[in-house]
Formats: C-alpha cells, sequence, structure tokens
C-alpha cells in the first residue's frame, strides 16, 4: 500500500475519532448530543461525591416556567445558557460560564433549549 493511501486512513481514523456519532437530526436527540458534548453535565449532573455545582435541571421544562413571573420557559430557558447571570437561581453561585452558547449555531441552540424543555 502506498504511502499516501496510509496516511488516508489514518486521517479518516483521526476524523471519526474525533467526530464521534453522527448530529441527530431530531432537534430532542440534538439537544442531547449537545448537552453532553458542551459539558452541561459536569455542573449539573452529581459527580462521584453526589454533589454538584447547578441546579439539577431533570424538571427544568416545568421549573423553567415557574422561575421569572413574565418569562415563558422556553425564553427562560434560552437565556440561562446566553445570559446565566440575568437570572441566578436560590442557593447557588453565579459560577455558569459566559458565553457556553455563543458558539452554537442558532438550530443547535434551539435542539439544545427543546432538549431541556422536553424534560418535564
Ligand atoms: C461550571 C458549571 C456550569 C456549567 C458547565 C453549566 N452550568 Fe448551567 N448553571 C450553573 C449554575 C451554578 C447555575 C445556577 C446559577 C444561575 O442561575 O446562573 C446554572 C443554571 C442553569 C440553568 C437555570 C436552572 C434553573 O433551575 O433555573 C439552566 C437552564 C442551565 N444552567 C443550563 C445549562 C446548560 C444547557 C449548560 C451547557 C450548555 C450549562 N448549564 C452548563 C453552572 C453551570
Amino acid at each position: 500500500m502506498g504511502r499516501l493511501a496510509l496516511v488516508c486512513i489514518a486521517l479518516a481514523v483521526l476524523i471519526v475519532a474525533c467526530v464521534g456519532e453522527a448530529p441527530a437530526t431530531d432537534p430532542v436527540s440534538r439537544g442531547r448530543q449537545l448537552y453532553r458534548s458542551l459539558g452541561c453535565a459536569n455542573c449539573h449532573e452529581p459527580n462521584l461525591f453526589g454533589q454538584r455545582n447547578g441546579p439539577p435541571l431533570d424538571h427544568i421544562g416545568t421549573v423553567a416556567a415557574t422561575r421569572v413571573p413574565t418569562v415563558r420557559a422556553e425564553e427562560y430557558i434560552r437565556q440561562s445558557i446566553l445570559d446565566p447571570g440575568a437570572y441566578v437561581v436560590p442557593g447557588y453561585q453565579d459560577s455558569m460560564p459566559r458565553g457556553i452558547g455563543r458558539d452554537l449555531s442558532p438550530t443547535d441552540l434551539d435542539a439544545l433549549v427543546e432538549y431541556l424543555l422536553s424534560l418535564k
């Protein structure tokens, strides 16, 4: 096999390893992928010691509607991602990273919001 072919195979393996699973097409599955790949779980799921940095999001689809009286659930979730300091959940630090959603395409941001909304 030629050297070029070997390089091509190595590149293909590398690309597959980096890209991981293909992006899901339905918004909720895509949102779940983003939730994992962006590291949201690092703060929002309990660590080995059962502690977590941020509030649980298990029912955020319901909870979001109750946070700010004039803000709908969808808007609240979107704002929590784009501007975490706009409303700080009582009992938690204003420590969610800024700009975590800044590089998301509008479609991906919608998918992430859709996924969180589905957690009733
Ligand atoms: C470094 C830790 C950290 C990471 C990473 C993080 N968050 Fe947060 N998040 C927090 C903290 C702390 C709060 C509570 C303070 C506040 O309201 O800003 C919070 C609040 C939230 C809220 C509001 C929850 C409620 O009950 O009202 C949502 C929604 C949320 N985060 C979504 C996300 C998503 C989606 C990601 C990934 C894109 C993410 N967070 C990544 C720490 C984090």
